[in-house]
């Protein structure tokens, strides 16, 4: 089967080369010239685990092309996958361009039956739009020719997109045609081994399932930053209390682990759309506007401790930064809850020392000269006043403390033990823990 994926970003380019690693023919486009020339050179635009020896094997034996050309692209194909980027427009709902911008080129150029599958993340009722905008293209070009089109939302975590998609706890594929039902459940079939169910459904369900699952995720997430800032008033251990009712199955151990905020490309951006679309339909949905507000003061959390522990003093005082991307394993900055709390440090007159295992690159495009870039964690803390890890990436998870000066220690994903650490003589501070001075 032949399969073109339009948008070659985190979703387009994992979705890709994966198909291709099960004997699909993919080509992935992009408008991006740069993205497309250094793909092909063997240049990935993203860091993320596994992906770049799944691309290349599969660029190199010819099952994986990269193109800018849509033209080109689409004949033979009997997929197309839309996984371009759907941002959060200025009411806070997805911004549809991008998709229907596709939608419209699918139309223009599509030479044979095309299944037509939106993989972005998109508000219920965008399956009808990408549809009216495809026969538009068609009746301007004057002809017809049979398509469908389906709703195939991805679920897959950054940095561990490879493992993700080839194994998927569950695909979801919104369908109202029986062609488009036999045409996708026959390509994701080698994805089906093993037990990994595909569950087909109407496409408004497809649509709605993926910022259900993802408003869910962080609604997880806020409920225990909440009890966390709870924990610390009443002198209780958020992380004893989240293995407490981890235990329960009904409530699971995952994504219960409380910390300085969510951020990514997602999460804020769904959890907002899906807000919005509430107001669309005259239905305020009290949670999530609860969940985003609670992400958002969570995000400032360290700074407040760091600012009560030098009693609103920070002027002139050095802060090393242990983490900067969003969440470990991935160099994506969007919505890192690093940026805010640098932000507050040098509004704050603080000096700021940065280190990040792979997201330097993409952090030096936001923050340029505004901080010292280091080498390493070591290096980050000579001279500090106070370390702040922010993102939990392993290598950060068992420093020789002999090393470090700084006495102070704030911990935003409580994976230090603080006991050790206050026997070392540091003071420290967790998240929803008992400080120990
Ligand atoms: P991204 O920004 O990494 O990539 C989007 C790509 O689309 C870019 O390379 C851009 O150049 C390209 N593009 C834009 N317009 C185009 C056009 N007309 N033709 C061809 N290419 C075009 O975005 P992403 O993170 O991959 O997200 C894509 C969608 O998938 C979003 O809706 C997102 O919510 C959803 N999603 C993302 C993730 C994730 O982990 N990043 C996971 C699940 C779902
Ligand atoms: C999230 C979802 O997990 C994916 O299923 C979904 O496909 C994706 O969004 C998407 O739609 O783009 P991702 O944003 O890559 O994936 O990463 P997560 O592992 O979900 O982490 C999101 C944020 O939540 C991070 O900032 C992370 O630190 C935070 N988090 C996560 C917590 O604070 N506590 C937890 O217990 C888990």
């Amino acid at each position: 089967m032949k399969v073109v994926v339009i948008g070659t970003g985190y979703v387009g380019l994992v979705t890709g080369a994966c198909l291709a690693e099960v004997g699909t023919e993919v080509v992935c486009v992009d408008v991006d010239q740069q993205k497309i020339s250094n793909l092909r050179n063997g240049i990935l635009p993203i860091y993320e685990p596994g992906l770049e020896e799944v691309v290349t094997r599969n660029y190199q034996n010819g099952r994986l092309a990269f193109s800018t050309n849509i033209t080109e692209a689409l004949p033979g194909a009997e997929v197309a996958f839309i996984a371009v980027g759907t941002p959060p427009g200025e009411d806070g709902s997805a911004d549809l361009q991008y998709v229907l911008q596709v939608a419209k080129e699918i139309g223009t150029h599509m030479t044979g039956h095309l299944v037509v599958v939106t993989k972005s993340t998109v508000p219920v009722g965008t399956a009808v739009k990408v549809n009216r905008a495809i026969k538009e293209a068609m009746l301007e070009r004057g002809t017809l020719i049979d398509y469908d089109v389906a709703s195939n939302p991805e679920f897959l975590k950054e940095g561990a997109a490879v493992a993700d998609f080839m194994k998927p706890d569950r695909i979801v594929v919104g369908v109202n045609t029986e062609r488009a039902q036999k045409v996708l459940d026959q390509l994701y079939y080698p994805f089906l081994l093993n037990g990994h169910p595909i569950i087909f459904m109407d496409i408004a369900s497809a649509e709605m399932t993926k910022y259900a699952a993802n408003a869910m995720l962080a609604t997880k997430i806020s409920f225990m930053n909440d009890i966390a800032g709870l924990c610390e008033l009443v002198g209780a251990d958020v992380n004893k209390v989240r293995k407490g009712i981890g235990s329960d199955p009904r409530i699971g151990h995952r994504f219960i682990y409380p910390g300085i905020g969510y951020g990514g490309s997602c999460f804020p951006k769904d959890v907002k759309a899906l807000v919005r679309t509430g107001m669309e339909y005259g239905r305020s949905l009290r949670i999530l506007e609860a969940v985003e507000a609670v992400n958002d003061d969570q995000k400032k959390v360290m700074f407040d401790k760091i600012d009560r522990h030098f009693e609103g003093d920070l002027r002139g005082k050095t802060f090393a930064i242990w983490g900067l991307s969003f969440k470990p394993n991935t160099d994506d900055m969007r919505e890192a809850p690093s940026l805010v709390l640098i932000d507050a440090l040098l509004q704050a007159g603080a000096l700021v020392r940065v280190f990040d295992p792979v997201a330097m690159h993409e952090a030096k495009k936001i923050l340029a000269d505004k901080v010292a870039w280091c080498t390493d964690l070591y290096d980050a803390a000579a001279g500090a006043d106070a370390i702040a890890l922010v993102t939990e990436w392993n290598e950060f998870r068992l420093p020789d403390w002999q090393r470090i000066k700084a006495r102070t220690v704030f911990d935003g994903r409580n994976i230090y033990d603080d006991v050790m650490l206050h026997k070392k003589g540091f003071t420290y501070y967790g998240i929803g823990t008992t400080q120990h001075t």
